[in-house]
């Protein structure tokens, strides 16, 4: 580190600029922003400069007496000579100059910053190449949560209480960690502000009574597969949490966003071994919450989405553990969208239906007679293996038998394969080129591309 970052209390005191140029005004703004009396001394003066209230504008050319009683004194005109007489000036006088682009004669290079209300981060690269200070300002800003400067205002004004409540020194750090990770952040993030406070009273309660300790769970929902597809949101849980409860359909990109030490948990199928039973996963995530941990459950796709996301938090609630939930893209949009087949279409699809293909004991049958609908678009989750039969249902019941089919395997993963035909070849279709899970079955006018490439493959191998 060759730079000291330090962060400026400007209000009230006196910054001078010298120039009019943009890379000028991008200065006035900043130290007007941060509540400086700005003076610029300049042929001209941008429109923005002089709608800026309180600044004073010195319309000549600069002069050594200029930088006298400063703070701070900014040179931006783009001419050598003059760049060179405001750093000479300002270093004789022992006030801290920046020259625009000029390392060489500045005190103070200017950081890109990432600006969420009082939380304000700062990007310095040592002056090498200023692309790369945006560079990494967009991936600090992409990690930054929006609603930061909420969040922080929030935690400012239940300062006093937790000084008042929870004890000094690591305690306290402990307890702040579990609010900034937890579902009051969050609360807070979203702008919903009576909850994020009924929950961080609860918080305090917690702590007042020795009880601070007390873990959460999350339902994460991790999308389909790729890792890009997963929430801020996500991630912030997923990096937050202690131990993370996960099956089948995670991938280890997904799991790699966890914190080194974090323990993770398979519960899913595995070839010497059946997943473990619904009722053992519920009891296993109120356990650890209970220890203590904040306990990340990952799900494919949305976790409210065939994804037994519902008898989890039910569960959890009965048991009087603090649960939240965390959308994720569903498998029936990420994969639409990683084959190019858009779900509604003008005057093909006016509407789609989620339906599960896979018949659980004793589950009511569906209702065909709705699902085939023309006009309309289903997309069937767990429904290769009876692929045939919900063919035969749905043209039983009215579909065209040439509707066009398609089904996605493995979609929006790197071995993702698309395969189109019709309704009444579904069944050979999913035989021919023997699809695996995870895989999706759309059916409907919007699958027509995925028939027709297919076609156009398959009559390319036979010519
Ligand atoms: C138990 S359901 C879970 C659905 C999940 N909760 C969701 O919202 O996507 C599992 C089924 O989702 C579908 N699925 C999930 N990920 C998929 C993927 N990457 N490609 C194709 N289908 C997928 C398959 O039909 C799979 O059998």
């Amino acid at each position: 580190m060759d730079h000291l970052p330090v962060w400026l209390a400007l209000t009230g005191r006196s910054v001078l600029i010298v120039g009019g140029r943009s890379a000028a005004t991008a200065k006035l703004r900043l130290a007007h922003d941060a509540g400086a009396t700005v003076t610029v001394v300049a042929p001209t003066l941008s429109d923005e400069g002089t709608r800026l209230a309180g600044v004073t504008h010195m319309a000549r050319e600069f002069a050594a007496g200029d930088v006298a009683g400063r703070l701070l004194v900014f040179g931006a005109t783009g001419i050598d000579a003059v760049d060179r007489a405001v750093s000479a000036a300002a270093r004789a006088a022992g006030v801290p100059v920046n020259i625009v682009d000029r390392p060489e004669l500045s005190d103070f290079l200017m950081p890109a910053i990432v600006d969420r209300g009082p939380v304000v981060v700062g990007i310095a690269t040592g002056g090498t190449v200023p692309a790369l200070a945006a560079h990494v300002r967009g991936l600090i800003e992409a990690a930054l949560p929006q609603g930061l400067d909420r969040l922080a205002s929030f935690a400012a004004s239940f300062r006093s209480a937790v000084k008042a409540t929870v004890a000094a020194g690591p305690v306290r750090l402990r307890f702040w960690n579990r609010v900034l990770n937890g579902p009051v952040a969050e609360a807070a993030l979203a702008g919903n502000d009576v909850r994020a406070r009924e929950l961080m009273l609860q918080a305090l309660n917690r702590a007042e009574g020795g009880r601070e300790g007390e873990g959460s769970v999350t339902l994460v929902g991790a999308g389909p597969g790729n890792a890009d597809l997963l929430t801020l949101r996500a991630v912030r849980a997923i990096r937050a949490a202690d131990v993370l409860v996960y099956d089948r359909l995670i991938g280890p990109e997904v799991l790699d966003y966890a914190r080194r030490d974090a323990e993770r948990v398979f519960v899913g199928k595995q070839t010497a071994r059946h997943a473990l039973p619904q009722e053992e996963i519920n009891a296993l995530l109120a356990a650890r919450a209970r220890a203590g941990q904040r306990v990340v459950r990952l799900k494919g796709g949305d976790p409210f989405v065939f994804g037994r996301g519902g008898e989890e938090v039910e569960y959890l609630q009965r048991a009087g553990v603090a649960v939240e939930v965390v959308p994720g893209v569903t498998a029936a949009l990420g994969c639409a969208a990683a084959a190019g087949i858009p779900l509604t279409h003008r005057e093909v699809a006016m509407s789609v239906t989620f339906v599960t293909g896979h018949a659980s004991e004793g589950a009511v049958e569906p209702d065909w007679a709705d699902l085939a609908r023309a006009n309309h678009t289903l997309v069937v989750y767990m429904g290769v293996a009876n692929a045939g039969r919900i063919a035969a249902e749905l043209i039983r019941h009215g579909l065209a038998a040439t509707t066009p089919v398609a089904v996605i395997e493995n979609g929006t993963l790197p071995g993702q394969r698309v395969v189109g035909g019709t309704l009444v070849g579904l069944e050979e279709l999913v035989e021919r080129h023997q699809i695996a899970s995870p895989a999706l079955l759309v059916i409907g006018e919007v699958a027509r591309g995925a028939a027709v490439a297919a076609a156009d493959v398959r009559q390319a191998a036979a010519g």
